[in-house]
């Protein structure tokens, strides 16, 4: 096994084990070490059997940073140093003057910014590379020295780590599509970062059922993924990006078409230009990708399942549900003024969507129009005060698979949950939700008058 030490993003922690285990479960890696990790510290040293183990790692994963091939561990520069005098191979094998390299510095713990020059001075003076020429931008070789803090106001790091790079995490996608430089976003827009996890993560599930293995353990182009409250379509581009073939439902007819006033301050009427094509046109350059990923955008009440056929079947559904802060749930009822042909039925008024009906109807639709073993994941808001396990939504024929929170407020949080479906549904199987707050979601967040629902 080699040592590797993984260094982690430090933001959204509580996704960080169920994301590494399922992308290690997913492509059969193999990490002596994986209990390790926790939530507290951000980098640790991990056995892996080989290289391309870590590269298929980094290929998939949002939330680690990078990682290095450790060739020294030490407690102080003295001991470090001494160590690679010990070990001359670690320098002289990439000591050649046809391989350019480049030392990095990196410190995690230390509230007081180090001085990463004076740092990699003093190495480069005990350490010495006679034969390669450096090289910032675009090194053949990158070695990083990495000290490791115990508390943020010590002066001497706990650790000292040295070795070659190995790659880094896709972190890069968060960059790639920011919303800042989106062509359209609204404004519940869900964040890039969280998206690319979400839509990572049902996939990467799927693979943890053994006999999955052979065709359902990676995002296969082709997988149809459907968000039923698609918005700009935050949730199905990413899982594009991931080699998914999109489509979703959107009740409101201004945001699933991009009109009205845009959600960027100071713009006024969105330009005409805006569309949830357009932010697949923005990051599918390549002619093959455009587009063709992007099946459609229906603007429909995704509560009424009769629009499906029983033909219709997803692999995945990834959800963002309304909670009622910045956007409502809504839902279409009849109209009230009887039609002349009874038959024909309008739906044209809408009204307030309860939300654990909402969260109900989407885990029977799940149940419903899921693929064998497909997996649905969606975003539950919870009150703190409250939250117990035992009372989120179950549904017989569908399994909880994860379930990770991102806190919101002092009060409130949000959970990622993610099902897979184990079986078809009988006749009358619902989903259930034993004893919810979640229907005074809103009231609990504004108003100290209702303390009582909370
Ligand atoms: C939180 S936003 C989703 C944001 C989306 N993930 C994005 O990145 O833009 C919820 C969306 O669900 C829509 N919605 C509310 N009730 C709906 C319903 N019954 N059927 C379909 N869409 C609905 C809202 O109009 C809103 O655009």
């Amino acid at each position: 096994m080699v040592p590797v030490l993984v260094v982690f993003s430090q933001s959204h922690v509580d996704f960080r084990i169920p994301e590494f285990e399922a992308i290690c479960s997913m492509l059969s890696i193999r990490v002596k070490n994986m209990n390790s990790i926790n939530t507290e510290n951000h980098m640790f040293v991990l056995h892996f059997e080989n290289r391309l183990d870590v590269t298929k790692l980094l290929s998939r994963s949002i939330l680690i940073k990078f990682a290095i091939s450790l060739s020294v561990e030490a407690q102080s520069y003295e001991q470090l140093f001494h160590e690679l005098k010990n070990k001359p191979e670690v320098i002289e094998n990439y000591d050649v003057p046809d391989e350019s390299f480049a030392l990095r510095f990196f410190a995690i713990g230390r509230k007081k910014k180090l001085d990463s020059i004076e740092r990699i001075k003093m190495f480069l003076e005990a350490v010495q590379f006679n034969h390669a020429p450096i090289c910032l931008i675009s090194p053949v070789n990158e070695f990083y020295l990495v000290e490791e803090y115990d508390h943020p106001t010590d002066e001497n790091p706990r650790k000292i780590f040295f070795g070659k790079l190995w790659g880094e995490g896709r972190s890069e996608l968060k960059t790639k599509y920011n919303l800042r430089e989106r062509c359209y976003i609204g404004n519940t827009t869900m964040d890039p970062e969280l998206s690319f996890i979400q839509v990572g993560f049902p996939m990467h599930l799927c693979s943890l059922i053994e006999h999955l293995k052979a065709n359902l353990a990676m995002v296969q182009p082709g997988n149809l993924v459907f968000d039923p409250f698609v918005g700009t379509g935050g949730l199905i581009l990413p899982a594009a990006e991931f080699g998914g073939y999109v489509m979703g439902t959107e009740i409101n007819y201004q945001t699933a078409r991009a009109k009205g006033r845009s959600s960027r301050q100071g713009v006024g009427e969105r330009h005409e230009s805006e569309s949830i094509r357009a932010n697949f046109e923005q990051y599918y350059t390549e002619a093959r990708f455009q587009n063709d990923k992007l099946l459609s955008i229906v603007i429909a009440d995704s509560s009424k399942h009769a629009i499906w056929s029983s033909n219709a079947k997803f692999d995945v559904i990834v959800a963002d549900p309304p909670y009622g802060v910045r956007e409502k749930a809504r839902k279409t009822v009849k109209n009230k003024k009887s039609d002349a042909n009874e038959d024909y039925i309008q739906y044209q008024q809408k009204e307030d969507y309860d939300l654990e009906a909402a969260f109900c109807d989407l885990l029977n639709l799940a149940a419903m129009a899921l693929v064998m073993n497909g997996r649905v994941s969606f975003w539950y808001p919870v009150i703190l005060e409250k939250y117990c396990s035992e009372n989120l939504p179950t549904h017989p024929a569908m399994e909880l698979l994860s379930n990770c929170e991102q806190p919101l407020t002092r009060k409130t949080s949000r959970r990622l949950l993610s099902y897979r479906k184990v079986r078809e549904p009988i006749a009358n199987e619902e989903c259930e939700i034993r004893k919810t707050g979640v229907s005074h979601y809103r009231d609990c967040l504004f108003s100290s008058n209702k303390k009582e629902n909370c």
